[in-house]
């Protein structure tokens, strides 16, 4: 167990100051937060004596949480076999699908036990715990009592087990979770896959997520804060209190400062206004961040601190005008994605997410819908500090199922208190922007769906009537004859670009949002001819090709999507499906086993990016040149064969020399097809052997920039090159290290599956690999993987212990590729 300096709730040990004395005995800390990450025991299958405190769990498998127990495989297509008929997909009958959640051993039950230390409790002390989430059905038992239960495994969740506890350190936590068959449309993960905490407070406190932070007016001058805050007290307790705050900006300089007391009809809540001066706004290019530290006095004793980290921003969705951020006009720039980290499935890890965002940011890409639930918190506070507007959101059905076992069976029951836990989680964080009550949902075509949303998002806006509410809805016609669309206050439309005006027309708003867009499907590095647009295509390899014009039957190319965003104003903008692919929902392979995971994904399953990343690039990141080709140069057999070579840039016009010899000049167009507006096409190249070679022009004709690809030779040596070289030395820092199979002059073998070999020494270990491949079965987490078209990721992490860490890869035939790391020890506070 490890003392954390938590994210919402940041607690300075308090020091008492006896002057003169010159003494400075620190007093007992009035909050403390545990991170329960290490000494768990785990066990797959139902143990219900493990609720016990007597129970022997011995031989059970060590674990550190976050754990997902499904990730390690094998896997298998019986896993999750569902025979559906995906409706929303217009499939005509049920066929089986074996990759759909991801082929992985997540269903069935599953035991987390361990010894729960709470240092300092006591009379007058409370002690909670919070789970960021848990996969599923959680059923939490302290002292073999139970003290609450969780069904939705994406939600967060608290209970206040202080009458559950004894005094001192034999206390005994364990978790009951359980996942069924049918109930997830991708890989849902399995077990305690985010982090659990223990809170330890004085009994008049600030409760779980207790505070509620607006700022109702931003101006030049200055930015108003308005601060609600909970307190809970035991029955008769101390009065009077007081709450005195303060607010600093990110150097820690105080702001604005008050002290508030609370009147014993104020409902147990505190109400403070505060004045900052001249407020640096909050923006997804200049994230700056502000802190109101609370102190909770009861007469001149100190019970609790508690911290709200804020921004100042404003934001309007107008009709006629569409959106804007801190006044300035602009459209979402967005990606859907799903919550499982690739080869480390849903583990949450905080490198791993910011490793996500940091190649999102250099694509250019402002926003993110964390589809189709409740994020990790660890997401928000990075989108908070690393600048992304986020669409929190909630539910993929409501009443009328979609799997057979899928949230519908706890919607009556649960709905209400899932929003609400979402709502007051995150309502205090300046990336979220909007909240989502729900993504193709079929209520959107039943009798009474509509006043199913009215009432959804009423309790949305109950609980923060600052954001507006939307749903992702794919029955545009139902949606708007049974005025669904219309009740909500952004109307969101998956993959409807062709309709946009006409829904437009119809509906109140005055302004649409490209919830879900596009659903291309390609593979990195594979190129199939002859090039031409397809929906559904299919090949022998489970492959799609990369010359990103394969779509499903429902979707589009992604230039079919800028089209409508270019020239339709009242178009507030897009979320592509998807940024990174995901474990599970192989389309268009669902029937073809292994297809395990996605190819919707604009960089794959090891976070590389595919050819589309630097299609979004050359049109989202206007602050530094794009400038790819496309496909590869090594085609031995396709001499003298018809080519195409596509070039993604923000230039408007290039030359292409294939050895040399000019193949004319491409400026982008609006007039023949949407791609010819957004991408350089050269249709009819000829394959030889040798270079191709790009020089773009830009907008007053002058030579611009270049870029070549060179026909590869063998395989000969491997190179490695991490996202980060100094890591923090804590057990879970991860370091991203892509692998390239190179030729000797240092070309990528494009078609390389050498079979790769890793070995971490030192003050590191090895953590997981992938190589992107939807069909490949090779296990995540062992320490060799074939190369996916010359490359693959693999992940080093960290242990506790400060030092280097080196990382052989290595490979029959090939010289080794060998890399060195830091790993820093954790800086003391
Ligand atoms: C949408 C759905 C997503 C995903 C996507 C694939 O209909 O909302 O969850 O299934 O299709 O194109």
């Amino acid at each position: 167990m490890k003392y954390t300096f938590p994210r919402r709730a940041l607690h300075i040990a308090p020091f008492l100051f006896l002057g003169l004395l010159g003494a400075m005995p620190a007093a007992a800390q009035v909050r403390q937060e545990y991170l329960l990450d290490t000494n768990w025991k785990f066990k797959k299958g139902d143990t219900p004596e493990a609720a016990t405190p007597g129970f022997k769990d011995a031989s059970w498998q060590t674990v550190r949480v976050p754990h997902d127990w499904a990730i390690y495989g094998p896997f298998d297509g019986r896993n999750d076999l569902q025979e559906v008929k995906i409706e929303q997909n217009n499939e005509k009958a049920a066929t089986l699908k074996a990759g759909r959640t991801g082929g992985l051993p997540f269903i069935g039950t599953g035991w987390y036990r361990r010894k729960l230390a709470v240092p300092g409790f006591g009379a007058g002390k409370r002690a909670v715990l919070l789970f960021d989430g848990a996969m599923s059905n959680a059923r939490v038992f302290v002292n073999g009592k139970e003290v609450g239960n969780w069904p939705y495994g994406y939600n967060s969740f608290s209970f206040d087990i202080t009458s559950f506890l004894q005094p001192g350190d034999n206390n005994t936590l364990a978790v009951r979770l359980q996942n069924q068959a049918e109930a997830s449309r991708w890989y849902p993960g399995a077990g305690l896959y985010r982090n659990v905490h223990l809170i330890v407070t004085d009994d008049v406190h600030i409760p779980v997520w207790g505070s509620y932070l607006t700022t109702p007016e931003i101006n030049a001058e200055f930015g108003k804060v308005n601060l609600r805050t909970k307190v809970q007290t035991p029955a008769g307790a101390t009065q009077p209190l007081r709450l005195q705050t303060e607010i600093r900006d990110a150097a820690g300089q105080v702001l604005a400062t008050t002290s508030t007391p609370l009147a014993a009809t104020d409902n147990r809540e505190f109400q403070q206004e505060l004045i900052v001066k001249t407020p640096r706004l909050w923006s997804p290019e200049t994230p700056v961040l502000y802190t109101a530290h609370s102190k909770l006095y009861a007469g001149e004793q100190l019970k609790d601190e508690y911290s709200t980290r804020f921004g100042f921003r404003s934001f309007k969705f107008e009709a006629g005008k569409g959106f804007s951020l801190n006044g300035q006009a602009r459209k979402f720039k967005g990606v859907c994605n799903h919550h499982d980290l690739g080869p480390l499935g849903t583990a949450i890890n905080t490198a791993a997410l910011r490793r996500q965002l940091v190649l999102l940011k250099d694509m250019g890409c402002d926003a993110i819908r964390t589809s189709h639930n409740m994020p990790a918190p660890e997401l928000v506070d990075l989108c908070d500090e690393m600048g992304f507007m986020l669409m929190v959101e909630s539910f993929d059905e409501w009443k009328t199922p979609k799997v057979k076992n899928g949230y519908s069976q706890y919607f009556d029951q649960w709905a209400e208190k899932d929003l609400v836990n979402m709502v007051h989680r995150d309502r205090n964080h300046p990336s979220v922007i909007m909240w989502s009550i729900g993504n193709e949902v079929p209520d959107q075509s039943a009798p009474g769906g509509n006043k199913i949303a009215k009432r959804l998002q009423d309790i949305v806006h109950r609980e923060d009537p600052t954001r507006p509410v939307t749903v992702g809805m794919d029955r545009i016609d139902a949606a708007i004859n049974n005025n669904f669309a219309s009740v909500l206050d952004i109307a969101g439309f998956n993959y409807k670009p062709a309709r946009y005006e006409q829904a437009n027309d119809k509906l109140p708003q005055g302004f649409i949002l490209g919830t879900e867009t596009a659903s291309t499907v390609s593979s990195r590095g594979i190129y199939e001819f002859p090039v031409v647009g397809a929906k559904q295509k299919k090949y022998p390899n489970q492959q799609s090709s990369s010359y990103d014009l394969e779509v499903c039957n429902w979707s589009q190319t992604p230039d079919e999507e800028f089209v409508k965003q270019d020239d339709l104003p009242f178009v507030i903008g897009e979320f592509v499906w998807t940024g990174f692919d995901y474990l599970g929902e192989p389309t268009p392979y669902d029937e073809n086993w292994p297809s395990h995971s996605s190819y919707f994904g604009i960089l794959d399953l090891a976070g590389l990016p595919k050819d589309r990343f630097y299609l979004y690039r050359s049109r989202w990141n206007t602050a530094a040149p794009t400038l790819h080709l496309l496909p590869h140069w090594t085609w031995p057999g396709r001499e003298g064969q018809t080519t195409p070579v596509f070039c993604y840039t923000n230039y408007p016009s290039a030359e292409l020399f294939v050895n040399g010899k000019s193949m004319g000049r491409q400026t982008k167009s609006p007039s023949a097809s949407p791609q010819t507006r957004y991408r350089l096409m050269w249709n009819d190249v000829k394959y030889e052997p040798g270079t191709i070679k790009v020089v773009a022009y830009d907008a007053q004709g002058k030579e611009a920039a270049t870029e070549e690809v060179r026909t590869a030779g063998k395989p000969d040596h491997i190179t490695l090159t991490a996202d980060r070289t100094t890591l923090t030395a804590n057990g879970q820092d991860l370091a991203f290290v892509t692998a390239r199979v190179e030729d000797a002059q240092g070309n990528l073998c494009p078609t390389a599956a050498n079979k790769l070999q890793f070995a971490v020494s030192g003050a590191g270990r090895f953590r997981a690999v992938a190589n992107g491949d939807a069909t490949s079965l090779e296990l995540f987490h062992e320490p060799k993987m074939k190369a996916f078209q010359g490359m693959l990721v693999a992940v080093v992490e960290t242990t506790d212990k400060a030092g280097d860490v080196q990382l052989k890869v290595s490979s029959k035939g090939l010289k080794s590729g060998v890399l060195r790391l830091k790993s820093q020890g954790v800086a003391s506070r």
